[in-house]
């Protein structure tokens, strides 16, 4: 039994990437922060990072057996129709994070095709937010 933790284009590179936006955290500590909540129900953490959209559908297709999942989609939330459509045939409860309040930034990322399809969103809380969705998420699959 596992969670999946799935980030879209960019996100590999935190740590440098912006750092005034997206903070200093690297995604390796995500992933510690995420496995330290998850583990703590003794479930394992796949952690995948691609840029690439078909590589991203490819990966909800191979991990549909999923406990739940974590998702940032990065800029594919703005128009990544493809990858809406994988989460819409995803079964396993999921989260949406975003590091930043992406409500307080360029209009173009107001809006998000994949939000709506979420269990629940996080967003605007930095790195914390991955810990917050874990934890979240935790509750929503012992709940069901
Ligand atoms: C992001 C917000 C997106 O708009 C942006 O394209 C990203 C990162 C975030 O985590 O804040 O790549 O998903």
């Amino acid at each position: 039994s596992h969670v999946l933790l799935l980030n879209g284009p960019n996100l590999g590179t935190l740590g440098t990437r912006q750092p005034e936006i997206y903070g200093t955290t690297t995604l390796a500590q995500i992933e510690e922060m995420v496995a330290d909540e998850i583990s703590a129900r003794g479930w394992k953490v796949v952690s995948e990072q691609r840029n690439g959209e078909g590589e991203l559908i490819d990966l909800l297709q191979d991990h549909g057996d999923a406990l739940g999942a974590i998702v940032n989609p990065g800029a594919l939330m703005i128009a990544g129709w493809g990858l809406r459509d994988a989460l819409a045939d995803y079964a396993p409860p999921w989260i949406e994070v975003h590091l930043s309040n992406v409500w307080a930034r360029e209009g173009f990322r107001h809006t998000s095709v994949t939000a709506p399809l979420a269990a629940g969103v996080v967003m605007g809380m930095g790195a914390l937010g991955y810990r917050l969705a874990a934890g979240a998420l935790t509750r929503l699959v012992t709940a069901s």
